[in-house]
Parts: structure tokens; sequence; C-alpha cells
């Protein structure tokens, strides 16, 4: 079998995924406005239960959590129902599923917020950053400073996420904590300007994502529980003036946690000022002890190769699985891929959703 290193079962945690192949999360902007994933949502998903674990689109935790439009939630009972019946469609076709659990800090428009409330961020600094609502893209408003009450209660939002997301039959939630959101806004030294025990030092940048992982590995077991970094990314206006100290420190930290996975992305959008990309990574992989997954950029022979040589246990793939619904099925036998057509992975219906052709189909 082509790329075989990527079809040996793995344990993640409190469960055992059939392969390696993984699907990473990804945005598609099909909820409906109150954050109840779509009608299609089912289809796409169970559609993609070959995976050996599906990694959901980001869903906010809280109504102040959301920054594009319609992105779904995982704070009401309406989200919670409609997630319920999502998972069911992947377990029924023997998949595993994550629910990634998501804040988008000062990367949020008023338009988007209950109230007109304004963005939540760890300081009162507006990114560099675009983001879409009913408008179009437009550039994201300035957030206000987070106050210890507002962290305390965000902290409580990802733990009561994590709660719904196993009541809804996820098999594990995988925490937020890349590409400039809330958690990489706290943890990065270029928008984290605090001066109580949440800024500053290495240590007090790192609380607020240690104290979500433990409220979170409280609330589901840590072996349910997953973290997404993006230690080497620029997105969404970060800057750090050492990530590889930054990034080592927290592997290193976390590792006695006993987590399910580190799942790292090594390649989206622009990378980072600072050390050399390859570098970072590599520390960051070494420093960490458990599962750890690759994601950006891997085609077939890459990831087989970076599998079987020890960087990573597993690689999820985004933009491929987007338009391969059987993508394991395509790499285990060398089959070609679909080309995934951009201008539909935002918005709309079953266009570039749940059109793209099996592999039977296109024979
Ligand atoms: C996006 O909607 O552009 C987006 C969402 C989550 C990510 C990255 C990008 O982690």
């Amino acid at each position: 079998m082509p790329n075989e290193a990527l079809f040996k079962p793995l344990t993640v945690g409190a469960i055992q995924t059939r392969n390696r192949v993984f699907m990473a999360p990804l945005t598609r902007n099909r909820a409906r406005p109150d954050g109840v994933p779509g009608e299609l949502a089912a289809e796409y998903y169970a559609q993609r239960a070959g995976a050996g674990l599906i990694i959901s689109e980001a869903t906010q935790v809280s109504p102040r959590a959301k920054g594009y439009i319609n992105t779904p939630g995982i704070h009401s009972d309406a989200q919670q129902a409609a997630w319920s019946r999502i998972v069911g469609g992947v377990h029924e076709r023997g998949g595993k599923i994550a629910l990634q659990l998501w804040h988008v800090g000062r990367i949020s428009h008023v338009d988007l917020l209950p109230d007109g409330d304004k963005p939540l961020a760890p300081s009162a600094i507006r990114a560099k950053a675009q983001t879409v609502t009913s408008e179009g893209m437009i550039d994201v408003s300035e957030p206000e400073a987070m106050t210890t009450k507002q962290i305390r209660q965000t902290v409580q939002d990802f733990a009561d996420g994590a709660r719904r997301a196993r009541a809804a039959g996820f098999d594990l939630v995988e925490i937020h904590g890349a590409n400039g959101y809330l958690i990489d806004q706290f943890l990065r030294d270029g928008s984290n300007k605090r001066d109580d025990a949440y800024g500053g030092s290495i240590e007090n940048r790192s609380r607020f994502l240690i104290e979500i992982v433990d409220a979170v590995s409280d609330a589901v077991g840590a072996d349910r529980v997953g973290l997404r970094l993006s230690p080497t990314g620029a997105f969404n206006d970060m800057h750090d003036s050492d990530p590889k100290a930054l990034f080592t420190y927290i592997a290193k930290t976390l590792s006695d946690r006993g987590l399910a996975y580190l799942h790292v992305v090594e390649d989206f959008g622009p990378a980072a000022d600072g050390d050399d990309p390859k570098a970072v990574l590599e520390a960051v992989s070494r420093a960490w002890d458990g599962v750890y997954i690759g994601n950006g950029g891997y085609e077939a022979d890459r990831a087989a190769n970076a599998v079987r040589g020890g960087h990573a246990n597993a690689i999820a793939f985004g933009r491929a699985y987007l338009a391969n619904p059987d993508l394991a099925d395509r790499l285990a036998r060398g089959a070609p891929l679909n080309t995934p057509r951009p201008e539909t992975f935002y918005g709309g219906g079953r266009e570039g959703y749940t059109d793209y052709p099996l592999l039977e189909a296109a024979e």
C-alpha cells in the first residue's frame, strides 16, 4: 500500500483512530446566524468519516467569542442538539470527531457581537487584520482589555463548551490556541502588554492557556483534550520576541498533563519574524511528550515521511480534505485528488461543500 505509515491505527488519548490521516479544522461559514450548524453540515462531516479523526471547524464558546459571519457555536441547547446529529452521522460510519473550541478575541467586529460589545483581548490593541461580516471583508474593531473577571468567565466558557461537546457525543475536544485568536493573543508579547499575572513573563503569558487546559481537562478528562498551537505563524498580526522559548516552555509544561495530543500548525499564512521556523518547530516537537499532529502544506509523500521518520504521529489535512471527502481512501490507493475551489470555501450552500465527488463517482 502506498503511504503505509499513514494507515496504522493510533491511540490518541482516550480513543483509537483507524488511520493517521486526520481532517484539519476548516471554517466554512455555513452555520445559521444563531450559531446552529447548517442543514448540510451533517452530510459534509459524514462524507469525511473515513478520516482517522475529524477536527471540526472552529466553534465559538460564547456569543462574544465570535469573529466571523455564520460560524457555529457550542453555547446553546439548539447548537448542541445540531452537533449531536452531526456526530451521530460520523459515528454511524465508524469515524471519530473532535470539536474545536474557539474564542477569536480581538479578531472580530462590533457588528458581530451582542449589544454592539467591543471584542475582548488581553490588551486594547487593534490588530492589523480583517474579518468578514454581512458587509464583506472589513477591518477588525478596536478591542477592550479583559478584566480578571472576564478572564475567569472565559475559562469557564471553554469548560462549559467542552461539557456540551461531550454531551453531544464528540470523542474529543480541541482547544484552539493558534492563528492569532484569543489564547494566542495572550501568549505572544506583540498583543499582550498586561502588567498583571497574565502578562509580562512567558509563565504569565501562558497562564490563561494553562488555566483553560486545566479547566477543560477537569470538565471532560485530560485524555479527551487536544491543543492546537501555531508557534511560527504571523497570521492575524501575531508577533513575539522569542517564539522558541515561549512555545518550548508551553510544550514542556503541558507534557505532564496527559493530554490527548498537540496539534501544530507548521505552515499557514505568513511566517513570524524571528527564529528560523524549522528550528522553532523542531524544538517544540522535541519538548512535547505525547501524540504530535502535524499540519500545514503536507501532501501524501511528505506526510508519510513525517510519520515514518517520527516527526509526527499523524497529519491533519485541510484543503485536501475539503475537496476530497474520501481523502484517506485516495491516499491509501495512491489515487489522484480533486482540486479545491477557493471561491466556495466560505459561505454559500452545497456547491463546494457537499458536492466534491468520491473516487468511485469520478472514475
Ligand atoms: C478563518 O476563518 O480565516 C480562520 C479560522 C480559524 C483559523 C484560521 C483561519 O484557525
